[in-house]
């Protein structure tokens, strides 16, 4: 079994390690437009700065109507794939691979973030700057306001703007792109049969609401023959009836034929449920995946270098860490330490405290 502390390669892409850092929200564009600031390239850069061996950025529309807070990132302009560029150098210089995570919150857009201009909960009204969402059907995900849903024809220009997202990000200098299908979000309530009640070609069976995920996959894949691509899946809806870890198992196996390279295991966002929340609770999920055969990684609660290790001995090839993070953007380092490890990731200037 791999060390955390041991490199990974996939699809031609040499990792540095496997603790890597997960995506996470910043919701600080105040100029709106979906351009990453100068928050996000000092955020970034620590994280970058702290070892970790993948580092990939917050959930970035492919549409700006697919943010999930107007203060989102984005990467449907040109200007978001120039500001996010200086963000990519540094992490390169840094020694960590970077990744961005495309996304589209579909019926779960414009919504209030905790904090800032828009603070509050719940949706953003269409008074105050929201927007009418769009889901796999109509209605209320969350208590939000209703989406409508989406026409086969729409649903596939939303497959055109994640190709257009992952092209930018490969221009950008990105290694790797990240489709988001967790979270409740907009492939999602595709994906669970608690939410997409369609009888069209993206509904129906597992096979049918998997289309439109397998779909993005297959054309980032076609479009960029060599960028690695994980997909992030709620492996689980936690609810009777919801997507289950077996059926997170078979969509991993499709998105791997479609040219996915590894799954990344997360949970819920649909419905409200009775999550087990605690250490690792998400790691058997990542076991399942990887126990069939598709590279997996865990996440969730993981929050020391022997629990790290420990789940990578249970087979899933890395873990991703998020909260602990923010508390300690050079936590890669310090897990190393802590398990004996010697490691070159600290930058020279900070060579004096170690
Ligand atoms: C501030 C914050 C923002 C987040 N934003 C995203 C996001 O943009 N995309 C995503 O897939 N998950 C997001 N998440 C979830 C994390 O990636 C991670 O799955 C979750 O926090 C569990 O990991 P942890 O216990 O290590 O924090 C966010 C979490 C936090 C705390």
């Amino acid at each position: 079994m791999p060390s955390i502390t041991d490199p990974m390669t996939i699809r031609g892409l040499t990792l540095r390690n496997r603790i890597w850092i997960a995506p996470m929200c910043m919701y600080s564009v105040d100029a709106l437009d979906g351009v990453p600031t100068a928050w996000h390239r000092v955020h970034y850069g620590a994280l970058a700065s702290g070892g970790t061996g993948l580092l990939v950025v917050e959930a970035s529309a492919v549409v700006p109507e697919g943010r999930i807070s107007r203060q989102d990132t984005g990467i449907w302009s040109d200007e978001q794939r120039d500001a996010w560029r200086p963000i990519v150098d540094f992490a390169h210089e840094r020694g960590a691979a970077i990744g961005i995570q495309l996304a589209h919150a579909g019926a779960k857009s414009s919504t209030r973030p905790a904090f800032g201009p828009d603070a509050g909960s719940g949706s953003l009204a269409i008074a105050d700057g929201g927007w009418q969402t769009v889901s796999s059907s109509a209605g209320s995900v969350m208590g939000l306001a209703d989406a409508r849903a989406l026409s086969v024809d729409e649903a596939r220009d939303v497959v055109d703007a994640f190709v257009a997202g992952a092209v930018r990000a490969a221009d950008a200098g990105f290694d790797l792109v990240e489709v988001h299908g967790a979270h409740g979000y907009l492939l999602h309530q595709f994906l669970s049969p608690l939410w997409n009640t369609r009888d069209d070609e993206l509904g129906g069976d597992l096979d049918g609401r998997a289309t439109l995920l397998l779909e993005v996959v297959r054309a980032i894949r076609a479009a960029l023959p060599t960028m690695p691509i994980v997909v992030r899946l709620s492996a689980t809806d936690w609810t009777e009836g919801g997507l289950t870890a077996d059926d997170a198992a078979t969509i991993s196996t499709w998105a791997q034929e479609a040219g996915a390279d590894l799954v990344d295991a997360s949970s819920g966002g649909l419905v409200r449920a009775a999550i087990p929340v605690g250490p690792g609770y998400q790691a058997h999920l990542a076991q399942h995946i990887a126990a069939a055969a598709v590279p997996a990684s865990a996440v969730g609660l993981i929050e020391t270098g022997e629990q790290a290790q420990a789940i990578v001995d249970s087979g899933v090839d890395a873990v991703r860490v998020a909260r602990a993070a923010l508390r300690d953007p050079h936590l890669p380092i310090r897990w190393a330490r802590e398990l004996g490890v010697e490691v070159d990731w600290a930058p020279a200037q900070y060579a004096r405290a170690y």
